[in-house]
Order: structure tokens, then sequence, then C-alpha cells
């Protein structure tokens, strides 16, 4: 399954195009499967319908757990550290991971969850969020992990999107000198969620919390209930390929997140083929993703890729700069990690507190890095190369999406030879294309477009939850036959990629999605807004940062606190991830006779180049355009 050479990535990418089918029935048979299936693919763009591995039987977690015991019993699955570095880490391996698995997989059923349940999970960075997450899709439930930065607004409506019937929390979580009140938090979202009948709660913080009688449990005690029953084992639901795996939630152009569908099969086989290639991981590595598990990345990249290959992970619950900005590099120091994969956003703000912090440390266990999340500038990329990796780690830059289930266009560790800011090669079995605006797909090199892809893999979205017509018009019905990325890209003179970011209205803030129209809606949603139009500009650590120009005649004659509260709102409907790093107000919004924003006059003002504004004669209103000038942050 591991690709060795240059010559053998061309051998086997080769490969992958002309033969798919044949391509990746033999990866498949790398994982273990109760039964194999009958047919490898069958798909079409147009509805779309795609099903991998179609008759196919399987539990995701015997291939992630039960498959290892033997062998790697006594492996560290998880090695987890903790906020606080005064605390005590915690090592589990595999045997012990497998068996609370299966005891939390007891206590799910306890409490009434079944197969096809939609599970919430909304939890800490603590191996019991990975131990809830396995569980689920050991009883076939399906589980919708909440980024624990998300408010009480976004959980409620990701609960109702999904009538979700269980909730997984805990009282709180560390990061860094904050507690975040976790289950507080839970308890103002669920009065607006009646399908929620058990909410099972984690002690972590201790924080004094409300329990409801008959609807919350704590998580202990379940265990506890378990063990007197003497049950450790729990046979694994034997799933469909095609059966739903989970859903994770993610902006787009509209107002409302979308629940991106994932299944058993594919997403298994190709969260395990990249992992294991990618990074080529060798049996006994230290791999330590920095990324949270309530994002895609740790979904795929700390959770099932690494699992289903045996990896060793390292789970850390804080924050990269807290006691000090050096936190990374002593974790990389006290496990000896051989991976170490993060985000540009983290490995800017790093850089910014100087070299200082290097001195001393040992990096010397570092064998090969990663970036994911948002386009790697040249500078991070080589400070990255030279001052963690010291020029002997080469660096994966990986492109993918939430809806590509796993890497897409990826350096192969050592392999590849590596450019800066370039994702450069696609992976075996992906099939990119750039095409132009009328959706004509551009040949040859030193190009660019917007890029699709234009054949199935086995780890892509099946569908959006509850609204596959949003499915088809988001991803495929763009342009014809091709799955839409959403993401601008150029194809240098040696068939390189480079990201260049998205070409819609989403924001790619510290490596987090957010879609503008959301963040509009959360601001109008505050009782003085008349009317907002929110923008990215770049920002030196962020990547890019929320510019919101807002129409807010009333301001009760305190601007300042007027803008406190519009952070307030949209902290309260959608998280502080979203709130605006700055808010213009205005009288007017730049408008077309026809009455469309436009967001072109608005993005160049808040990058700072409203010399150039283009075009503004088709404007009803020319003259708001000076005044937003003028004001401009
Ligand atoms: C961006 C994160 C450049 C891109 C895995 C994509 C990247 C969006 C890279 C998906 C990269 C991700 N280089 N841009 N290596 N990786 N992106 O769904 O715009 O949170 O469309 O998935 O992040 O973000 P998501």
């Amino acid at each position: 399954m591991k690709i060795s050479s240059i010559e053998d990535y061309q051998r086997v990418y080769k490969q992958s195009v002309e033969q798919p089918e044949e391509f990746w029935a033999n990866i498949a048979q790398n994982f273990q499967w109760r039964k194999k299936w009958d047919k490898v693919l069958e798909w079409n763009f147009t509805e779309p319908s795609i099903k991998w591995f179609q008759g196919a039987k399987l539990n995701i977690t015997e291939n992630c757990l039960d498959r290892h015991l033997e062998a790697w019993g006594d492996k560290p699955a998880i090695i987890w550290e903790p906020n606080d570095p005064q605390e005590h880490h915690r090592v589990l391996t595999y045997q012990q991971l497998y068996e609370k698995v299966c005891e939390f997989a007891h206590v799910l059923k306890n409490n009434g969850a079944k197969k096809g349940d939609r599970i919430c999970i909304y939890m800490p960075m603590v191996p019991e969020l990975e131990i809830a997450v396995l569980a689920c899709a050991r009883i076939g439930a399906i589980h919708s992990v909440v980024f624990g930065g998300f408010s009480a607004q976004s959980i409620a409506d990701r609960i109702q999107d999904a009538s979700c019937n269980i909730i997984i929390t805990a009282d709180g979580g560390y990061r860094g000198t904050k507690l975040v009140p976790l289950k507080n938090i839970i308890d103002d979202a669920l009065v607006q969620c009646p399908t929620i009948k058990k909410v099972i709660v984690l002690t972590r913080t201790r924080t004094p919390v409300s329990m409801i009688k008959g609807r919350d449990v704590w998580w202990e005690d379940e265990v506890k209930k378990v063990e007197t029953q003497g049950a450790t084992d729990f046979p694994a639901e034997e799933m469909d390929a095609e059966d739903v795996l989970f859903i994770l939630y993610t902006s787009g152009s509209t107002g409302k997140p979308k629940g991106v569908v994932h299944t058993c099969g594919g997403y298994m086989v190709y969260t395990g083929y990249t992992f294991t290639n990618a990074f080529q991981y060798e049996p006994g590595e230290v791999y330590f993703c920095t990324a949270d598990i309530g994002w895609i990345t740790g979904h795929s990249y700390i959770a099932y890729g690494p699992l289903t290959q045996g990896a060793t992970t390292v789970l850390f619950e804080g924050i990269p700069t807290w006691p000090t900005p050096a936190r990374l590099w002593d974790i990389v120091e006290k496990y000896h990690v051989n991976i170490l994969y993060t985000a540009p956003t983290a490995i800017r703000s790093l850089m910014s507190f100087g070299d200082e912090l290097l001195e001393g440390k040992d990096f010397s266990s570092l064998k090969k890095l990663g970036s994911v999340g948002e386009p790697i500038n040249e500078e991070a990329w080589h400070w990255f190369d030279e001052k963690i990796g010291h020029k002997k780690c080469p660096i994966v830059d990986t492109w993918w999406q939430t809806e590509t289930g796993g890497f897409m266009i990826s350096p192969i560790a050592g392999i590849t030879k590596t450019k800066p800011g370039y994702a450069s090669l696609p992976l075996p079995g992906i099939q990119p294309v750039l095409v132009d605006e009328n959706g004509n797909i551009i040949e040859g090199n030193s190009v660019s477009g917007n890029l699709c892809i234009r054949f199935p893999w086995p780890g892509m979205l099946r569908t959006t939850y509850g609204d596959h017509e949003r499915c088809r018009t988001t991803y495929f019905s763009t342009y014809h036959d091709l799955y839409f990325t959403g993401d601008g890209c150029l194809r240098d003179e040696d068939g390189y990629y480079k990201i260049t970011g998205r070409v819609d209205d989403v924001l790619n803030v510290s490596g987090h999605r957010i879609g503008t129209a959301e963040v509009e809606n959360a601001i109008n949603m505050h009782s003085d807004v008349v009317e907002s139009a929110v923008v990215g500009f770049h920002h030196e650590i962020k990547g890019q940062g929320v510019y919101a120009y807002v129409v807010c005649p009333n301001q009760h004659g305190d601007p300042e606190l007027t803008r406190k509260d519009i952070m307030m709102t949209v902290t309260r409907i959608i998280g502080a991830i979203a709130r605006p790093d700055k808010i213009q107000f205005v009288s007017g919004l730049p408008k077309t006779r026809s009455g469309k924003i436009m967001r072109r006059i608005l993005r160049k003002i808040a990058e700072g180049d409203a010399e150039n504004l283009g075009d503004t004669s088709t404007l009803l209103d020319p003259s708001v355009v000076d005044e937003i000038k003028e004001g401009a942050l």
C-alpha cells in the first residue's frame, strides 16, 4: 500500500487513473472486512450518487482497534498531553483504548442509543473524546462532533438539523488559562432541542453544573455500572460500506452550515491510505497533529486514519501559546515526536514570538513535518523548514477539505520534491482539473483557474445531511460532471499545484472555515443593525481576518460600546471564532441598481487598496464609496 519512490508514485498514479476500480480494490485489501464488496464503484456526478465498495460489510473500529490487538496490544495508541504541563500525561495502549471504547459502547447502549441514531459530541481534547467517537462508530451510531469553540446557538442548530437524541459532553474544558463551561453552554443549547433524551457528562474541570434528573448522567457513573455488569467486550455492529459514519458541519456560501456526510467503507480506506502514504508512516513513529477533533483534520488524521494504521498519536488538550509559546516544541521533545502536523496560522503565530524560544529545544526526533488548512506563505514555510525541521524534514503541505475526507493534493514525504507554498502533486486516485469561468477545462501547465476534481475517490462526501439538493447545487452543478472545490489554484511549469485560496464567499480564518453570510446573519441579529456586509482581509497571523461593514444608525451615543455589543452578538450566535476583527460603521453599502452588494469594492477597501476600485459607475449611489473609503479601518 505504500509508495516507495517517485517512479513508483508515477506508476501507481497512472494505474489509479487508468484502472481506478482495480487500484482501489487493491488498496482496500489492506483493511479488514466482514464481507468483501460486490462492486467497487458506481457513480454519477449529476445526482450525485457515489457508492464505493457496495455490498461490503465492516466496522471501522475493528480496523482501528481489534485487528491490532494481537501484535500491537501493548503499543501506545494515544499519548495524551494535558493543558497544564504540571498535570500527569496519560498513555492508552491499543488494548486499553479497545477496552474503553467497548465499555463506552455499552454505556451508549444502556442509555438507549442504537444503530443509525445521531449523537452529538461537544467535548474538550481529552482521550474520552476519541473514545466517544469510536464508541459511536462501534455501535453504528452517527457522530456529529461540534468544535468546543461554537456557541449554544450553533450547537442547537446542528442538533436540530440532524435530530440528535444523545449528547456527550464534559462539565468543562481547559484551554490555556481559560475554563470553558461546556455543560452550561449545552444547557443553553438544549432549551431548543426537544429531541435530546440523554446528556452524558464527563468530569474534567469539576465545575459546578446542573444535572437534570432523567436526562443528565455522569460518564463515570455509567462506566461503573458497566464494570459491575462485568462487560468488557462489545461486539461491533456490522455496517454496510455505504452506511453513514459521521456528519460534520462546515460553512459555505449561505447562512446555514451544512452537514457533510461521510460513509464507513470508503472513508476508512481513504484516510488510512493517505495517512500512511503522505507521511510515509513507519511502525513505532510518534505522530503529533495539533488540530482539534472537532474539525475534519482531527477526525481523519488524529482519530481514524492513524488508528487504522496502528500509529501512536499525541493528543494535546491545550493551546500552542500556553504556558509559553514554546509549548509545541516542549511536547515534541517530551515524547520524541517524529511527525508534526500543524497549521500555517500556528506556525506564523509561534514565529512571531522570536527564535529565542527555540534555543535549547531538542528537535532531533523530528523526521517529517506537515501543514494544513490554508495556503502557507513562503516565509512561514522556510521558518518551519529551517528552524523546526533543521532542513532535514520534508514538509507535506496537504491540500484537502471537510468534503474530501482526506488529503487530495500533497507531497509524499521524502519522495515528492517539495516547493514552498505548493501542495505539489495529486495523490493516486485524484484527478484534479482547472476550469475557467465558462467551465472549460484548462489544459497544459503554467495556468490557473478554479480547482475541480473529475473522478470520484473513496473518501468524498456522499451528501449533505437532510438536503441532497444542497449537495448537488453546491458541489456538482457549477461545472458539468465535475466536483467543484471552491478553491482557486495554479499549476506551474512542472505541473505542481498551488492553492491560491477560496473563490467563493468563504473565509479562512486561522485555518477555520467561516461563511461571510453566516457572520452577516449573526451581525444582523443585533437589534440596532440594519444591514451588514462581511469580507476578508489579509491578516499577518490568521491568514485572513473578518472585516464587517455595518449599517447601524442608532448607536446610543457610543460607537465603541455598540461595536462590542455586535461582537458579543456574533459570539453568542456562532462563537468567538467568527468575531469580526474590524467593524466599520457605514451609512449605506455599495449596491448595484438591482440591489446586489458590490463585495469586490468592499474587499478592496478592506485590503487597503482603495485607489483601484475599478468600475463603480453601475452603483446606485457612488457617493457611499467615498464615505466608506474615508472611514476605512
Ligand atoms: C483550505 C481542512 C491551501 C482550502 C482540511 C480548502 C488549504 C479549505 C490547504 C478546506 C492547503 C486546506 N493549502 N489551502 N494545504 N488545506 N486549505 O474544510 O481553501 O476546514 O477549501 O478542511 O481550506 O477547509 P476545511
